[in-house]
Formats: C-alpha cells, sequence, structure tokens
C-alpha cells in the first residue's frame, strides 16, 4: 500500500521519480505527490486522484529541474484522498518534505504535543506528524540521518519514511518498521523504493533492508544503520527480472499480460526441482527433514486469493501426506487464540511478501515456536525474511492488482511442499512423486492450450456485462476455484458474485437462483469418487430452477453436456490438478467484463497491491 520513491543522482529527478511512481501506483492511486529542493525552498506538488492528475499539475505549475526528490502515490488511511492529505507532507519551518507508507499508531499523541508547541497542522495525515518531528530535530542542528533515527524511535506502528532536509539536499533518508523499503545501487545514483519495479530501468543491483533500519544514500554510496545509529548489516542482491517484465507489452492490461504469462510462471516455479537421484528437492527449504517428520499439523495462513491457493492446497497436502491440514484467513488466525506448538507447521502464501495480516500471523506462530514457511512471489520481502524457510514462486513481477499468475503458482509451490513432505514422511513412493511431478510438469501446455481457446469466454464476457449477480459453484477443489472466479469478479467488475460449495447450495443460497441467473459450475474430472456425478446433480437442481449454466467440464464430458446451456473445455488433467486449467477462464471472464465495462481493470476501486495495513 502506498508507493514512495527516493532518488539522488544525476538525472532529472521529475523524471526517475514520476517515472517510479508509474510502476508504483498499482500499489495505491487515492493522490500522488513529488517534492524536490529548489533555490528557494522545497518545491512539492501533489494532487488527489491518479498520478496523470499530478501530471497535469507539474506541466501546469512545473518543479525546477532538481538530481534529488522524493515522491508518493497514496492508499488512503488517516484522512481522505485530498490534495491537502496526500505525500509529501513539509515541515512548519520548510526543513524538511516527507512520505509515508503506513500507519502512524501514536500520532495523536505526538500530534498534540506539536500543536502545544504551536505547529499548525494542515493535513488530516497521521504522516505530517513525522514531518513536523523531523522538521523540528533538523532546527536543532541535528544531521538529517540523525534526526530520522530520533524520529522512527518514537512512532509506533508500521512505517516507511523517505525525506530529505533542504539544508543538505545532497542526501536523502528513509527508515523502515513493518513496512516495505529497498535501495537500488547505480553509477553515480543511488534510488528508494517501496518496491524495485520503480528503479529497475536504471538498476538491477539492489539491497535489502532489515526491521528498524535507517538508510541514507546519496549519490556516491549508502549507510545503513539501525535506530541507534549502530552499522546494520544489509543483504545485497541481483533482480532476476527486468525493465520489460514491468511493462504492458503490447496488453491493454498488466492483469492480461499476466494471465497470459500462467504457464511460463507455472514452468519457472517448477524448474530445477529435481536432483541427480530423481529426488524432489527443495533448496530453499532450511527446516531439516527431521523435524519436517516430527510435523504433526499443518496451519495454512493467508488472505484473499492466497488464501483460496491455500484451500486448493489443502486437498492435495492432506491426500498426500496424511498430515492434518486446517486453512486461515490471517486476520482471524492471531486473535482466535489458534492451537499451534513447535509440532505445527505454519505455511503462509503471500504474493508481495508484505501483506500486514499475514506477517503478523507469522510472527504470533513463530512466538508460539511453530516452525514457518513462507510461499512467497517477491525476494527479500518481510515475510520471508521473518519465516524459518521460504519456497518462491518464481512468476515475476505482478503489477495488475487482482492476483492471477500470483494464485497459480502458489497452489503449484504449495504441491510441492505437499510432495516434498510425503517424500520425507515416506508416505508416497518416489515413482508415485514421480508421476505426480510430470503432470504438474505438463501444466504449462494445458494452461496454454486454455488460453488459446479462450475467445468464447471472452464473447460471455460481453454477452453477461449487464448482469446485476453472477454465482460460482464448485466442490472439493473446485470450490476454492469457485471462490476465487467470484472475488475476480467483484473487484474488477464491482458486481455481486459469490462462490458457493456446489453441495451446499440447497441449504440456502438456492434461493438465490431466478429465472436467467448465470451460474459458472466447475465440473470435476469423471470417473473419481462420485464427485462428478454429484455435481452434474447439482447442475441439475438449478437447472430446473431457471438457472443459466456455464460449465467448465474436461474434454469428452459427455454426462454433464446435456445440462450445460454453455460449455467451456478443459484439458484432461486429475482432479487435484484442475484447479491450475479452471481458474483460467474465470480469470479471463472477470478482466474481460471490467472492460467491457469501462472499469480500469490495474487499478479497481478501492484496492491496493501489497496490503501493509491490518
Ligand atoms: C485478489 C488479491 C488479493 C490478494 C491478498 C493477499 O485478486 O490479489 O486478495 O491475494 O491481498 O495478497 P498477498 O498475496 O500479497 O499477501
Amino acid at each position: 500500500m502506498c508507493g514512495i520513491v527516493g532518488y539522488v543522482g544525476h538525472r532529472n529527478a521529475r523524471d526517475v521519480v514520476i517515472g517510479g511512481l508509474r510502476r508504483l501506483e498499482y500499489r495505491g492511486y487515492d493522490s500522488a505527490g513529488i517534492a524536490v529542493p529548489g533555490p528557494e525552498g522545497i518545491e512539492a506538488r501533489k494532487k488527489s486522484g491518479k498520478l496523470a492528475n499530478l501530471e497535469a499539475e507539474l506541466e501546469a505549475h512545473p518543479i525546477p529541474e532538481a538530481t534529488q526528490g522524493i515522491g508518493h502515490t497514496r492508499w488512503a488511511t488517516h484522512g481522505g484522498p485530498t490534495d491537502e492529505n496526500a505525500h509529501p507532507h513539509l515541515s512548519q519551518n520548510g526543513r524538511v518534505a516527507l512520505v509515508h507508507n503506513g500507519i502512524v499508531e501514536n500520532f495523536a499523541e505526538l500530534r498534540a504535543e506539536l500543536e502545544a508547541e504551536g505547529i499548525e497542522f494542515l493535513s488530516k495525515t497521521d504522516t505530517e506528524v513525522a514531518a513536523q518531528l523531523l522538521g523540528r530535530e533538523v532546527a536543532k542542528g541535528i544531521d538529517v540521518s540523525e534526526a530520522l533515527r530520533n524520529v522512527s524511535r518514537r512512532l509506533t506502528g508500521a512505517f516507511t519514511l523517505v525525506a530529505f532536509d533542504i539544508e543538505d539536499p545532497s542526501r536523502v533518508v528513509a527508515s523502515r518498521r513493518n513496512s516495505p523499503l529497498v535501495v537500488g545501487l547505480g553509477e553515480g545514483e543511488n534510488f528508494l523504493a517501496s518496491d524495485v519495479a520503480a528503479f529497475i530501468e536504471f538498476t538491477r543491483e539492489a539491497i535489502e533492508l532489515g526491521q528498524d533500519q535507517v538508510v541514507t544514500i546519496t549519490r556516491e554510496g549508502v549507510e545503513v544503520t539501525d535506530f541507534d545509529g549502530n552499522p546494520a548489516e544489509t543483504r545485497p542482491y541481483h533482480v532476476d527480472w527486468d525493465l520489460s517484465a514491468a511493462e504492458k507489452q503490447g496488453y491493454d492490461w498488466f492483469m492480461r499480460k499476466e494471465i497470459y504469462e500462467q504457464p511460463r510462471a507455472v514452468a519457472d516455479t517448477l524448474l530445477g526441482r529435481f536432483n541427480a537421484r530423481g529426488e524432489l528437492v527443495l533448496d530453499e527449504i532450511r527446516i531439516s527433514p527431521e523435524e519436517l517428520r516430527r510435523i504433526n499439523k499443518i496451519v495454512i495462513v493467508a488472505c484473499g486469493t492466497a488464501f483460496y491457493a491455500g484451500m486448493v492446497a489443502k486437498y492435495a497436502i492432506e491426500h498426500w501426506t496424511r498430515i492434518a491440514c486446517e486453512v486461515e484467513i490471517a486476520s482471524e488466525f492471531r486473535y482466535r487464540d489458534p492451537i499451534i506448538d513447535p509440532m505445527t507447521l505454519v505455511v503462509t502464501i503471500s504474493q508481495s511478501g508484505e501483506t500486514a495480516d499475514t506477517l503478523m500471523a507469522v510472527r504470533h506462530a513463530r512466538e508460539q515456536h511453530a516452525k514457518v514457511i513462507a510461499i512467497c512471489n517477491t525476494n527479500g520481502a518481510t515475510i520471508p525474511r521473518e519465516s524459518d524457510a521460504v519456497i518462491y514462486t518464481h512468476a515475476g513481477p505482478e503489477i495488475g492488482v487482482a492476483s492471477t499468475k500470483g494464485f497459480i503458482t502458489q497452489v503449484v509451490a504449495c504441491y510441492l511442499l505437499g510432495l516434498y513432505l510425503a517424500q520425507v514422511r515416506g508416505m508416497k513412493y518416489g515413482d508415485e512423486i514421480k508421476s505426480i511431478m510430470d503432470e504438474l510438469m505438463g501444466m504449462p501446455e494445458k494452461i496454454q492450450q486454455v488460453l488459446d481457446s479462450i475467445e468464447p469466454v471472452m464473447e460471455l464476457a460481453a454477452q453477461l456485462k449487464d448482469e446485476k449477480s453472477i454465482l460460482f459453484l464448485g466442490r472439493h477443489v473446485g470450490y476454492p476455484v469457485a471462490l476465487e472466479g467470484a472475488l475476480k469478479l467483484k473487484e474488477l467488475a464491482y458486481l455481486h458474485a459469490e462462490g458457493f460449495a456446489a453441495g451446499e447450495l440447497k441449504h440456502g443460497p438456492i434461493a438465490l437462483i431466478d429465472q436467467g441467473l448465470p451460474v459458472f459450475v466447475v465440473v470435476p474430472p469423471q470417473g473419481r469418487d462420485q464427485l462428478h456425478e454429484k455435481v452434474v446433480s447439482n447442475i441439475q437442481e438449478i437447472r430446473a430452477r431457471g438457472a443459466r449454466t456455464i460449465v467448465l467440464a474436461e474434454e469428452g464430458d459427455t454426462v454433464v453436456e446435456p445440462y450445460a446451456d454453455l460449455w467451456f473445455t478443459l484439458p484432461r488433467v486429475s482432479t487435484l490438478l484442475q484447479p491450475l486449467v479452471a481458474t483460467i477462464p474465470l480469470q479471463v471472464f472477470a478482466c474481460e467484463l471490467a472492460t467491457q465495462l469501462g472499469h480500469d481493470v490495474d487499478q479497481p476501486r478501492n484496492l491496493a497491491k501489497s496490503v501493509t495495513v491490518e
């Protein structure tokens, strides 16, 4: 939530900062702002609404050329999305400009302290408190890095702060606690940003910062300390994707591009998982086989789409390992005093690795001495850093707010974990694991087949664009797929959509079925545990009540055909792997329907990617 950029170097800061904000706009788009040092003091421009409004403001009222600057794109928490509440905030004495991501929880008491000293606040934000405190510190003659350390020690909550002092504009300083911040290392220039996408155009060398650290960047170098000024250890890394991954490359939306990247994303997530002996290897797992053998319960914790990936994973993990597996929404987890202990394996799933609810769940689990494995797509993010081990999904940057390739690769990574546990605990023979892995390896091709025959889904979206409600049904692993299909539609098309377990419908929700109501049904492959027949019966039940059934079923499924008003063929796969193909048409449907409605698919209203507040 909120995108932050800081720059010191030799280029025009306006171009670097605005370019960076454009790549971070997915993190929040309620307002945007920029500040640079000018000959007569700090020059700041800020505007509510999307970045385009700020760009228009900069055309109308240009800022001077400068080689350092800071910028911000906002997802509002404290104070509405107005020009006044937009960042950067300036201290009353005009010394500092500051941007912030997170929530300063003790802002009310700090604001009262500052107001008692005669400081007048111009905004309703918690951020302005930090700007005023920093302004007060530098006015005492303290250098801006030290001043920021002093301020950071006084704040509680989550924050990334980036600031500069007009009297020392050769440096830009930043601090972080519970909120993301990375440093980009250039030649004669350095960068700060919420994520590497902001500076990937200029450098792929980055430094990951730890908790409670303050960083100072100048043209020549980077200095990192803890909040007390002690030099801090950092981890440099090379970003393994480039600018092209952060651009639309001819697609109308990032989301559509990311949908089409799924075959590649799955292949990359599966890459290099076998050793010479034909065993499944997960190099990243730093938990010993002995410890994994002692585990007696798995708890998967995640939010939103990642939670649905966890729901899918539960079926596979329990089936393959015979370890009881619970799945829980991260924001509920720690508040109900969950029963976890050193024998529990907690698996968190987070594309961004920064989701505050999930991060708090990680901390709670570790306090109870449970082992925590993170499944994450973002190298060096806070959640994997604070976990015992990590399995990275190699989806590449996901910029569309609605998760697509994130979800599919999370399911794949969970399956790898499930198979690995089965191997370590001797629950499956090597050839059984190999045969499932072979099927997984074939999934990129199957996903491509779905994408190659997606045209009817696009046509359907055009037909259904005026519907007020659409339902999604599934059973077994098809149930979370139905939930995910409904979530995609809610967040992108803003229409009523709900997913149900198909068998549960008759216990109440069937009353929603009305003449002509479109209902998507995910039909499991034929011939296993009567699951298929049960879903076919469920389809008949809703059809008898007037529903228009849109069926996703495997090729050659002649049993379901007579009950389908519309039918999309899925490639033949086993039941547990079906979500990897069945989700694709639902993603495309939501993307296309929202496009037909004229919505901004990549930046749906009220949402932001990477939800870094609880
Ligand atoms: C929906 C969506 C969200 C995220 C959720 C968790 O399309 O993207 O529901 O899945 O906010 O985000 P991560 O995976 O970054 O923890």
